[in-house]
C-alpha cells in the first residue's frame, strides 16, 4: 500500500470517548471528556490519561489524587461531546444534564449512573510531557452495571453499545464481534465467531 508522510502527531485511533468524574477539595463533582487514555498494566490494574493543566478536572485530579472513568454508550454521544466543549469553570455540566451520581465505593469520586461500567482510580505518578500531564492510577475499583452480568454473573461488555473516537468523529462499536480471542490459532476454525461471554479474555483481560 503506498503511503503519504506526515510529520508526526496523534495520528490513531480509535479512542474510546470516555466521561471522567472527579471532586474537588470541598467535594463538588464535575465531569468532563478524555480520549488520551489507555491500559497500562494487569497487576496491579493501571490505567494512564493525559490531562490539560487548564482542565479543571486537572485541578480536581491533583486536589484528591483521584477520578472514575465512566465508558460511554452511544447513547451517550450527545452527553459526551457537550462534557469535552464546555468546561466546568462556565457551566455546571451535571446540573445542565441532571447527571444522577452514584457514591464512590473505594474513592470519594461518583460515578455517572448511566454509564455501564465504572472504574474507581487513584493517581500513583503524574509526568508532564509537554501540551499533556499522564496521570498514571491504579484501577481500585469496578463498578458493573447488572444489565451487562449473565446469569453465571460474567460480564458481557462488548454487547454495551460502546462509544468510540476516531480522528475527530465518533462511531458506535458493532453489538457483533468479528471474532474472539484467540481465534486465529484456535485448533478448529469456527465458522462463525462466537460471541465473548464471560471473564474478558486475551488483550481484554491478560494482555
Ligand atoms: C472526544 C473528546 C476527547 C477529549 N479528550 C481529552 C483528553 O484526553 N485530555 C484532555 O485534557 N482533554 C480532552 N478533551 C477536552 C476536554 O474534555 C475539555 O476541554 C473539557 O471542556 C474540560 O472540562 P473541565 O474544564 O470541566 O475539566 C476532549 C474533548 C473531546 C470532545
Amino acid at each position: 500500500m503506498a503511503k503519504e508522510f506526515f510529520k508526526g502527531s496523534v495520528l490513531f485511533g480509535p479512542l474510546p470517548a470516555v466521561l471522567v468524574t472527579t471532586v474537588d477539595a470541598a467535594g463538588v463533582p464535575n465531569v468532563f471528556t478524555v480520549s488520551w487514555i489507555g491500559i497500562a498494566c494487569s497487576h496491579p490494574p493501571m490505567l494512564t490519561i493525559a490531562v490539560r493543566k487548564e482542565r479543571l478536572s486537572y485541578d480536581n485530579i491533583r486536589a484528591t489524587n483521584e477520578f472514575v472513568v465512566n465508558l460511554t454508550t452511544a447513547a451517550m454521544v450527545g452527553i459526551t461531546d457537550f462534557c469535552g466543549c464546555r468546561s466546568g469553570r462556565r457551566v455546571d455540566k451535571i446540573k445542565h444534564f441532571d447527571l444522577q451520581l452514584v457514591p464512590g465505593v473505594a474513592v470519594v469520586v461518583p460515578s455517572l449512573e448511566m454509564s455501564p461500567v465504572a472504574l474507581e482510580c487513584r493517581v500513583v505518578s503524574v509526568s508532564e510531557l509537554g501540551s499533556h500531564d499522564l496521570f498514571v492510577a491504579e484501577i481500585v475499583g469496578n463498578k458493573v452495571d447488572h444489565s451487562l452480568l449473565d446469569r453465571d454473573g460474567k460480564i458481557r461488555l462488548g454487547e454495551s453499545g460502546l462509544l468510540a473516537y476516531c480522528h475527530g468523529e465518533y462511531f458506535a462499536l458493532a453489538r457483533r464481534p468479528l471474532g474472539t480471542f484467540g481465534h486465529s490459532v484456535a485448533k478448529r476454525p469456527r465458522r462463525r465467531p462466537r460471541v465473548t461471554r464471560g471473564r474478558p479474555r486475551g488483550p481484554g483481560g491478560k494482555g
